[in-house]
């Protein structure tokens, strides 16, 4: 029997379109933003390492840095209310010891389990050749985009996600030392302005093997 929950879920998926036109007399507040970032932030990750970081740019001077770093997406940055850009952080395992000691120091995990699951991780992170560890740094930070764009719909707000933008180029723009931080993908974010198209899936039958 499907639950008032699912409804609310497959509506949100399901409503949920590419906008690439926002209303300019809209401005999200930096409180609802932080809020949207940590209601996405539930989102799952290896070994829960948690590599997605965000980069908020909203003021007109960090528009007009963007703009010519996203080709053909100018009109979302114009008009949005924030460009969210999504960037991997590829020393996320520095933050191991305090994920793990919290855990324990709010009850979540006995200590024996976070000192095994510590020893796994600063044995294997540290040494993952770049591609592999980019890999998984970009599943995880996938899911955290795509959670972030379901909660932004959630508070009536809505997204697009670009992948269309100079990758070399985003750390330094803004501040980042682009040897540690990988950019993963772009969010655009506001009140819509136009209502988007549209779009075909392909069926289950046709994406799904059964074994
Ligand atoms: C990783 C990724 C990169 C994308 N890059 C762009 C982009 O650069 N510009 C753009 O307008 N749309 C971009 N899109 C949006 C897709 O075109 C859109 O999601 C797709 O056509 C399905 O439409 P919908 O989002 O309305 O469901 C991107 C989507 C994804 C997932």
């Amino acid at each position: 029997m499907e639950t008032t929950q699912q409804n609310y879920l497959r509506d949100l998926m399901k409503g949920r379109r590419s906008i690439r036109k926002y209303r300019t007399d809209h401005k999200i507040s930096k409180e609802e933003l932080t809020r949207m970032i940590e209601e996405a932030s539930s989102a799952p990750s290896s070994a829960n390492l948690q590599p997605w970081r965000v980069v908020v740019v909203e003021s007109e001077e960090g528009k007009a840095k963007l703009r010519p770093l996203v080709m053909f997406n100018t009109l979302q940055n114009d008009t949005s209310s924030a460009m969210l850009l999504i960037f991997a952080d590829t020393q996320h395992y520095k933050q191991s010891d305090y994920i793990f000691n919290k855990a324990v120091e709010e009850g979540k995990m006995p200590a024996e389990v976070r000192d095994q699951q510590l020893g796994a991780i600063n044995a294997h992170y540290p040494q993952l050749p770049a591609d592999k560890l980019n890999e998984v740094l970009k599943i995880d930070s996938a899911f955290f985009a795509m959670q972030l764009m379901l909660t932004a719909k959630a508070y009536g707000y809505d997204t697009n996600p670009i992948g269309g933008f100079e990758a070399d180029r985003l750390a330094e723009a803004f501040d980042l030392d682009p040897e540690r931080y990988s950019p993963v993908v772009i969010l655009s974010l506001g009140q819509a302005d136009e209502t988007g198209y549209e779009s075909v899936r392909l069926t289950p039958e046709q994406i799904t093997f059964w074994r």
